[in-house]
């Protein structure tokens, strides 16, 4: 079983988030776009964590997401949400969460719960200029072979297939028993897919 990475706590102050705050939006080409549909997007915080943590249950099966070749706990990572802004206030409808280890930068989660309005697609390009701005060479992501759209989403973003990870789900369950033999489009949870986009 892979080893769990415990870094330090991230409450929005940690190096990363500081270099958010004071370059955000770096030099995105989205910068005009930070306020989408009512939709605005910005580094997550420590108090984002409890509706992070649910989140992570809800779709992940909770913490730690084994990614690559590492399980990661996003909760303490730096990330991003989408924040709708509402007649009843703001809702959370959407993050990423990504580590950078160059000179890759990972994406361990990323996902919207409005799907179809420009979400996942903007918190995919903020990552992908943190990434760049943090000078990484190479943005990757694994992702389980049922989700289909995800797949699309990804290779359309610019994202490669550069491997299959074999009973890479197998890993995971270790970790999380409870996780379904089969997941979405009635597809086996048994492999992984590795994808990559070069940074140039
Ligand atoms: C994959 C995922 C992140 C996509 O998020 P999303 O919010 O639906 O993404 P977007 O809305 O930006 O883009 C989806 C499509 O809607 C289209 N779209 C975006 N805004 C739109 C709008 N205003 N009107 C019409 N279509 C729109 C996009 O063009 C895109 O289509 P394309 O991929 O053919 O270009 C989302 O389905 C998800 O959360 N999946 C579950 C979690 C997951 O699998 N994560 C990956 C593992 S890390």
């Amino acid at each position: 079983m892979r080893k769990p990475l415990t870094g330090a706590f991230c409450n929005g102050k940690c190096g990363f988030c500081r270099s958010f705050w004071l370059n955000f939006p770096y030099n995105l080409s989205m910068a005009n776009t930070q306020t989408l549909y009512k939709l605005s997007l910005r580094p997550k915080t420590e108090n984002d964590t409890p509706w992070l943590r649910q989140h992570l249950i809800n779709e992940w099966g909770g913490e730690p997401i084994l990614a690559y070749k590492q399980a990661y706990y996003p909760t303490q990572l730096p990330g991003f949400v989408a924040v709708l802004e509402g007649a009843q206030g703001s809702q959370i409808v959407g993050e990423a969460t990504f580590v950078i280890e160059k000179p890759y930068c990972e994406i361990i989660t990323l996902s919207s719960l409005r799907e179809g309005v420009g979400i996942g697609t903007a918190l995919f390009s903020y990552v992908e200029a943190v990434a760049r701005a943090e000078g990484c060479r190479k943005l990757r992501l694994v992702s389980p072979t049922d989700d289909l759209r995800a797949i699309g989403f990804y290779q359309k973003r610019g994202m490669r297939i550069v491997a299959v990870l074999p009973d890479a789900l197998e890993a995971v369950r270790k970790l999380k028993p409870h996780i379904p033999r089969t997941g979405r489009n009635g597809i086996s949870l048994q492999d992984e897919m590795l994808f990559e986009k070069l940074l140039t």
